[in-house]
């Protein structure tokens, strides 16, 4: 559900960037704008290599030398953190706004106990604690998150791998943030396993009423956790809409598509429909819809004009030709009939 009345914890406008190649000119995040409200749910979705990750690393102030930002603001509770030297992120980073990164299991140090590295985290980022308080906050963590606080002094190897994504995300909550980032959190383990961390991270995102952006290349998964979904194409967010609109009438087709390649968590993956080919090349993309190469309803104006917003309520699509809810919502889009 939508919380359009609070103002938002969040708010990302117009943010752009690049990394710079041999080979040219990444452009991997352009022109993207969203608000996230307190205790809301946003994902952000799209096939590999459309621009997820590097829009995370923005908002986390983390990114790597070859990146130049090209533009845009991060508001955070009304702080632009873009505008800030390194000196003061580091009040906000961890502390306002954490992130659990992709394949962030294996980021344990195999040598230190769990529970001690998460007590380091939370010493490192300038929280005060004594010992015995920072053990009895990690414990409540690791009880938040599904882990057994007797399992504290263990070391990394003795847990499995949904284990240590746990210990992962109870590390990124040490800090208390009013937003954390999920990139791909649990894209490495198995469906039940994926299932159930996706469960305990809605339930603690719900009693810390923290803002949470969720990304992940399955739509379906994306649909389990959020309130709001934000899809990617081409460093472009295309579609925003709350979930269950967006799930009931997607306006874009790239939206339709997904949906029909990953129907949900609990149900089996179907062919991809709709949806050959691959994203663009970022360094020279289409001009245009950077769609428009693969969309089965491309015309002349999408080959050559960046689309203009098409608006359904709350809910909006960056396309010439956006579905009809009616049509939408029959799972005809393709032209059934
Ligand atoms: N450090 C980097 N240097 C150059 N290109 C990069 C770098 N990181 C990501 N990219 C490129 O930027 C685009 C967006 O990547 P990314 O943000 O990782 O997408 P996603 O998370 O959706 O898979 C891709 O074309 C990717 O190859
Ligand atoms: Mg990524």
């Amino acid at each position: 559900m939508a919380m359009a009345n609070e103002a938002p914890v969040l708010e990302v406008t117009d943010l752009s960037l690049r990394y710079q190649t041999r080979q040219g000119e990444v452009q991997a995040v352009e022109g993207v704008s969203f608000e996230l409200a307190q205790g809301q749910s946003l994902g952000l979705v799209g096939e590999s290599g459309c621009g997820k990750t590097s829009v995370a690393t923005c908002l986390m102030r983390l990114l790597p030398e070859n990146a130049r930002l090209a533009g845009g603001q991060v508001s955070l509770g009304g702080t632009d953190l873009l505008g800030l030297d390194e000196e003061e992120m580091r009040a906000y980073r961890w502390r306002r706004i954490a992130m659990v990164f992709q394949a962030a299991m294996n980021s344990l140090d195999p040598v230190h106990r769990v529970g001690q590295q998460i007590i380091e985290a939370i010493e490192a980022h300038g929280m005060e604690t004594t010992m015995a308080d920072a053990r009895e906050r990690v414990a409540r963590l690791f009880r938040m998150v599904g882990l057994d606080p007797q399992l504290m002094d263990r070391y990394p190897h003795e847990f499995s791998g949904g284990m240590r994504q746990r210990a992962v995300i109870a590390m990124a909550l040490s800090c208390d943030p009013d937003v954390i980032i999920a990139d791909e959190p649990t894209t490495a383990l198995d469906v039940i396993v994926q299932d159930r961390i996706l469960r305990e991270l809605k339930l603690v995102q719900r009693e810390l009423r923290m803002g949470m952006i969720y990304i992940s290349h399955d739509i379906g998964v994306v649909a389990e956790v959020t309130d709001r979904i934000g899809v990617m194409y081409a460093g472009r967010l295309v579609e925003l809409g709350d979930t269950a609109d967006v799930f009931r009438s997607p306006m874009h087709p790239y939206t339709a598509a997904l949906m029909s390649s990953f129907p949900s968590v609990h149900g089996e993956r179907l062919p991809l429909v709709g949806l050959a080919g691959e994203p663009p090349n970022l360094i020279d993309p289409p001009a245009g819809c950077p769609f428009h190469p693969r969309c089965r309803y491309a015309d002349e104006i999408c080959r050559t004009e960046f689309p203009a917003r098409a608006n359904r309520g709350d809910q909006w699509a960056a396309c010439w030709h956006p579905l009809d809810a009616a049509v939408s919502a029959n799972g005809c889009q393709d032209g059934c009939g």
